[in-house]
């Protein structure tokens, strides 16, 4: 099949014709990939901050029509139209029946790159090819668990709907199902790509009085109105906590890092009022480390937590989140600021690295 396939870190993507890609297996799905969306989890493994086990197919945003059942597959039928998850929740290891499904057994599969069972499906002139988090959707098929492909109706369409796959279900995520944010919260979203913009909207969701969002690019702090904000910092010129202070008077009863910056935690737990709750949902380099006094954590009841996904079960959030954008209070469409081709995906990684535009979809074929 044809996908754009990145050998190293540091390197042009490159759109290739010769990647194999297996039969399902039982329990997977064979998907034809029609869309993907452009997450910064795969400019990470582009620009190197997360190094790649080996030559992989990026994108994890995506949507499809199903074209292969493997033995075993109950509830889908060739042909559905459907969204893919990073994340295949179980249903029945610790973490799932626990509700966590941050925690399912199968999201380890997203640092790896391969199955649990240590294949990817995927492979060149018989050499192993990764898959992108767990998807590897910038190629014309995707091979998933079952429980990662969540059919959609027939009103839904992919283009719009690839980007619920990552970014909207994180962002809506942290804030119902990570944080729990109550009506009538103090927010503050450090961060205004994808997953800060889907953080505000489920701010907005549950009802929070104040979201305060704080983004270096004035383009993103005022499309940030749009989807909810409230109020809007410029780090570069302004003292976060201090603007945080004087809105708040306390400070935010929750602070969302949707960056991925031991700095921006630290800025969290100090911009939080006492009690108030810091969620990370950016993802750092592995090697930082922060610098918080952890009496902090006693004398003040402040929290610090983080989430995968938004911990969300995709069988349950994607209906939910496609019901919403159906009643007009989540906005999907305007979220995309571009379409590609394939082809150009390495643009679209300049565009995102440059902060144009909000987010990106390929149309893949
Ligand atoms: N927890 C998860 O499951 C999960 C899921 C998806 C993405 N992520 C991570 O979330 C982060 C955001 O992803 P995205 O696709 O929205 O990225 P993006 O590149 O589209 O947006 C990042 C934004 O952060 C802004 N920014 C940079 N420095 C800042 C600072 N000091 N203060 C405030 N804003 C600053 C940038 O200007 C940009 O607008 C990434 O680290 C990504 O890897 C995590
Ligand atoms: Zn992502
Ligand atoms: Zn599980």
């Amino acid at each position: 099949m044809r996908a754009a396939l990145l050998e190293a870190s540091n390197s042009p993507i490159v759109i290739v014709d010769d990647i194999d890609i297996a039969s399902p297996g039982v329990g997977e799905v064979l998907i034809k990939v029609l869309y993907c969306g452009v997450c910064h989890s795969d400019f990470s493994n582009v620009n190197g901050t997360f190094p790649i086990p080996g030559p992989m197919v990026l994108g994890h945003e995506a949507a499809g029509e199903i074209a292969e059942l493997g033995p075993g597959v109950v509830g889908l039928k060739v042909g559905d139209r459907v969204v893919l998850s990073p994340i295949a929740a179980c249903g029945s290891c610790y973490g799932c029946v626990r509700g966590e499904f941050g925690t399912c057994v199968n999201a380890s599969s997203i640092s790896t790159g391969t199955f649990v069972n240590g294949s990817t499906g995927l492979s060149r002139h018989g050499a192993t090819i990764f898959r992108g988090l767990a998807v590897g959707a910038f190629g014309e098929y995707a091979l998933l668990d079952a429980d990662g492909v969540i059919k959609v109706d027939d009103d839904v369409p992919l283009d719009v709907a690839c980007v619920i796959g990552c970014s909207v279900q994180t962002g809506v995520g942290a804030v119902l199902n990570a944080a729990k944010v109550e009506e009538g919260a103090t927010v503050l979203v450090m961060g205004l790509g994808g997953v800060g913009i889907s953080i505000v909207q489920g701010a907005r969701l549950a009802g929070a009085a104040r979201i305060i969002v704080s983004d270096p690019n004035s383009a993103r702090r005022d499309v940030a109105q749009h989807f909810g904000a409230t109020d809007a910092i410029d780090p570069t010129n302004d003292d976060v906590m201090a603007r945080v202070m004087g809105i708040t008077g306390v400070g935010v009863d929750y602070a969302f890092d949707a960056v991925g910056s031991s700095a921006l935690v630290e800025t969290g737990m100090w911009a939080t009022r006492p009690g108030g709750t810091t969620v990370m949902v950016g993802a750092a380099p592995i090697d930082q480390m922060a610098q918080i006094p952890v009496t902090l954590f006693m004398v003040t009841e402040r929290k610090l937590m983080g989430t995968l996904l938004g911990g969300c079960n995709s069988k349950r959030e994607v209906p939910r989140l496609l019901n919403l954008w159906r009643t007009g209070r989540l906005d999907l469409e305007g979220m995309i600021t571009a379409r590609r081709p394939l082809t150009e995906v390495n643009e679209a990684f300049a565009d995102m690295h440059a902060g144009i535009g909000l987010r990106t979809v390929l149309e893949i074929t």
